[in-house]
C-alpha cells in the first residue's frame, strides 16, 4: 500500500471533524478535493478507508463527542468496510496494471510499424535508381547496337526490360501503400458520389471505347479523409472496370446502406467475380485471384483499400461468386482517427 503521508491524513481528520461539529457545503468540497489529491497521488480507495478510519478514531478520541459515537463499534465497521473494500481496490490495481501493459505493448507495436513502414519506404525508393539503370542500359543496347545483337538477343533484352518495368510498377505500388499508412488523416464531410464520379470518368476516357453503365447513387456522405477516399475508390471502381473488361454488357454500382445503424457503402459489379473461399486472403499484399494474362495487376490495389478504411476505423469485406461479378463493402468507423 503506498503510504498517505501526514499531510493528508491531517488535512482529512481536521476536515471531518469540522464536518461533524459543523456540516457545511464548504467542507464537503474539502473532501472531494482531498479524494482528487489521493486519486493522482496514486492511491486507491483502500488507502482513503485507512484515512478515513484513521480521521475517524481522532474524532472519537474528543472527548466532547464520546458520547455521541461509540468508539469500539466505529472502529470495528471501519475495519470491516475496509476488508470490503479489499476485492475492489485489487481489481482495482490489476486493472491499472494491465492497462499500463496494454498502453505499453501498443507502443512498442506502434513504434516497430512505423520503424518497418520507414524501412520498406526507402527500400523500395533505393531500389528505383538500379531498376531504372537496368531499363535504361538495356534499350541503349537495343539502339546502339541494333546491327550486333541478333534476333534472340533483342528478344532477351525486351524480356529484361519488361521485367524492370514490372518491377518499377510494383515498387510505385508499394510506395503508394506506405504513403497511404503515413499520411496524415484529416476527417470532414465528403461526398462519395462526387469522388465517384470523377473516378469513373477518369476510367472511362482512360479506355473511350468501352461500354460500361456505371450507376451512383446520389448524395453518398462520409466522414472521412477526402484524398485516401479517392484513392479507396480509385482502386474499388478500378478493379470492377477491370473485372467487367471481359463483359458485353457491363455494370458498377455504387451505393450505400445501413446495417445495425451503420453506414456501409459498396462497390458491386457483374464481372469475373471470385471464389469466395479466398476472400480474406484479397486484402493482403501481392494475393491475386487472376493470371496477369487474364487480368494485369501487382496485386496491392486492396491491400491499400484496406490501410485506408483501418486508418478510418471502418472495415472491408467482399462477396462474389465465380463469373457473377463481385461486391466490396466498406465502413468507416466511428470518426476516432488511428495513428
Ligand atoms: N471486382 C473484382 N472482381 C473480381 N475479382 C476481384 C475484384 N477486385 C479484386 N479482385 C481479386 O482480388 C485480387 C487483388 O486485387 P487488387 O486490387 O489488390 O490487385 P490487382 O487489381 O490485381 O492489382 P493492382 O495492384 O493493380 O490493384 C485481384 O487480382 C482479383 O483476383
Ligand atoms: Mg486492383
Amino acid at each position: 500500500m503506498i503510504p498517505t503521508g501526514p499531510n493528508l491524513s491531517e488535512r482529512y481528520s481536521a476536515a471531518l471533524a469540522h464536518y461533524l461539529a459543523d456540516p457545511d457545503e464548504d467542507v464537503l468540497n474539502q473532501a472531494y478535493e482531498l479524494g482528487r489529491k489521493a486519486l493522482g497521488d496514486g492511491l486507491g480507495v483502500l488507502d482513503i478507508a485507512m484515512v478515513h478510519h484513521g480521521a475517524l478514531q481522532a474524532a472519537i478520541c474528543d472527548e466532547s463527542r464520546a458520547e455521541m459515537m461509540p468508539a469500539p463499534a466505529i472502529a470495528k465497521a471501519a475495519e470491516f468496510f475496509a476488508e470490503s473494500m479489499s476485492p475492489f481496490e485489487m481489481s482495482f490495481r490489476g486493472l491499472i496494471l494491465a492497462n499500463d501493459r496494454l498502453l505499453q505493448s501498443q507502443a512498442t507495436a506502434e513504434a516497430a510499424n512505423r520503424e518497418l513502414e520507414a524501412f520498406s519506404y526507402s527500400v523500395a525508393h533505393d531500389l528505383r535508381a538500379p531498376l531504372r539503370g537496368i531499363d535504361g542500359f538495356s534499350q541503349a543496347l537495343l539502339e546502339d547496337y541494333a546491327d550486333k545483337i541478333d534476333e534472340e538477343g533483342r528478344r532477351h533484352l525486351n524480356f529484361l526490360r519488361e521485367s524492370a518495368q514490372r518491377m518499377g510498377r510494383l515498387i510505385d505500388d508499394l510506395l503508394g501503400l506506405s504513403r497511404v499508412a503515413r499520411a496524415e488523416l484529416c476527417r470532414l464531410p465528403v461526398d462519395l458520389s462526387v469522388l465517384a464520379r470523377n473516378v469513373a470518368a477518369q476510367l472511362g476516357n482512360a479506355e473511350p471505347d468501352r461500354q460500361v453503365e456505371i450507376v451512383i447513387g446520389d448524395g453518398i456522405g462520409a466522414e472521412g479523409d477526402a484524398p485516401l477516399l479517392r484513392i479507396a475508390l480509385e482502386n474499388l471502381l478500378g478493379n470492377a472496370w477491370k473485372f467487367t473488361s471481359k463483359r458485353t454488357a457491363a455494370r458498377i454500382e455504387v451505393g450505400t446502406m445501413s446495417v445495425d445503424g451503420d453506414t456501409v457503402y459498396f462497390v458491386r459489379d457483374n464481372g469475373a467475380g471470385f471464389d469466395p473461399a479466398y476472400e480474406a486472403k484479397l486484402f493482403g499484399v501481392f494475393q491475386r485471384l487472376h493470371s496477369t494474362r487474364e487480368f494485369e495487376g501487382t496485386g496491392i490495389g486492396l491491400a491499400t483499400v484496406k490501410r485506408i478504411v483501418s486508418r478510418h476505423n471502418g472495415r472491408i469485406w467482399a462477396t462474389s461468386e465465380v463469373d457473377r461479378g463481385a461486391t466490396f463493402y466498406f465502413t468507416l468507423g466511428d470518426g476516432t482517427p488511428r495513428p
